[in-house]
């Protein structure tokens, strides 16, 4: 049987999210491999909202940078002179090649085709043999980057509302943790075999842990019957606690300065469309789902802990000897179980949401509200 047009597609996503929770549906299987969607997705989806790119304490100093992709976007995030973090597109203004690799420090951008260079702060600085081509208020476009609580977000809309605005609440979710002095133990790359969307989903719920991770995940967090929905959760973000247990070594250290509600805290935290935090007292990491393709998709992801926690500890041998083993297994599972995933069977079906996937509707209703906007898409 043939996939349901878009129309339809985004009109069945829309109709489960105006509904209750108790009569929400997943996603039409459609939805995960239309490339009608998928185009739709990085225009009115992606591009126009908030994507969290790195930590700030990943780029401690003047000239560090790193790079990604942000709704198919090459982009550069740099720490500039004044101490605050910009990022830039990573493509020269003269014939479009990428300018900078990976991740390191620069004085200076110099593009590798043809030696034209950037100041950090993305003005042009010279463009040799141009034949007296005025470079005078040329530079790279500054993109629009804010920073909540050490995490960085970038947006690829110049006129996107404040991240403060966008996700309104979040900031006092996040008080209280220390999130800004966490001190990053690894951070890193993967590539997974699914739509984004089926991984957003995989982190904003946690009911597959009981059977995705009853080794590495289950044992730190309480009965998943307990979990407690965030009642500050809005539009544009969905939380849940699922509470530290004691020997999880999430909870907070007798003599850290940590609000009374917070102590055994273990939030899950989905900032739409595509970024994801999980913090306790003690630890974060913070993940950003980017589609390479409508299915492949790539994670950029930081794990770090709070100063009182790692103590004197060397960060590299703290992560390899206490944490390394859980937080890859964890993530090896997510792999394993997404790759399992039939997106492209003409078997599919949309099954009942359960309370406990209560975040999934809640993406849908963002979902909806994105994509409802298109201009003639519904008419
Ligand atoms: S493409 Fe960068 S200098 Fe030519
Ligand atoms: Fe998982």
């Amino acid at each position: 049987m043939a996939d349901p047009g878009l129309r339809e597609i985004v009109s069945q996503i829309g109709e489960s999210a105006r509904g209750p929770l108790t009569e929400a549906l997943t996603l039409p299987p459609a939805a995960y491999r239309s490339s009608e969607l998928y185009e739709l997705e990085q225009e009115h989806v992606l591009r126009p909202h908030w994507t969290g790119v790195c930590r700030a304490a990943e780029l401690p100093d003047a000239g560090d940078y790193l790079t990604l992709e942000v709704a198919g976007e090459p982009i550069i995030v740099l720490r500039q002179r004044d101490g605050t973090l910009q990022a830039f597109p990573n493509v020269c203004l003269h014939r479009m090649s990428h300018l900078l690799m990976g991740c390191g420090n620069v004085s200076r951008i110099e593009c590798p085709y043809h030696g034209w260079t950037y100041g950090t702060d993305g003005s042009l600085l010279a463009a040799p043999y141009m034949n007296g081509f005025d470079i005078t208020g040329r530079g790279l476009h500054a993109l629009r980057t804010e920073t909540m609580h050490g995490l960085v977000f970038v947006s690829l809309n110049d006129s996107a509302e404040p991240l403060e605005r966008y996700a309104a609440g979040l900031p006092s979710v996040l008080e209280g943790f220390g999130l800004t002095d966490h001190i990053i133990l690894n951070s890193g790359e993967r590539t997974f075999s699914t739509n984004w969307k089926a991984f957003v989903e995989n982190f904003i719920e946690s009911l597959h842990t009981f059977m995705v991770h009853p080794e590495t995940f289950l044992p730190y967090v309480g009965p998943l019957q307990a979990m407690e929905f965030g009642e500050q959760t809005s539009a544009n973000f969905t939380f849940h606690d699922l509470k530290a247990t004691p020997e999880s070594g999430m909870q907070a250290l007798s003599d850290m300065a940590v609000p009374e509600d917070k102590r055994d805290a273990f939030f899950q935290i989905g900032i739409f469309p595509n970024s994801f935090l999980a913090v306790s007292p003690t630890q974060s990491s913070f993940l950003t789902f980017q589609p390479d393709t409508i299915d492949r998709t790539r994670v950029r992801y930081s794990v770090a802990v709070h100063p009182d926690f790692l103590g004197d500890a060397d960060p590299a041998a703290f992560w390899a000897e206490n944490m390394a083993e859980q937080m890859e297994g964890t993530l090896d599972e997510d792999e394993t179980i997404v790759n399992l995933m039939r997106i492209r069977s003409s078997f599919g079906a949309r099954s009942p949401i359960s309370p406990l996937e209560r975040p999934l509707w809640e993406f849908q209703r963002f979902l909806t509200r994105q994509l409802e906007a298109v201009p003639g898409l519904l008419d």
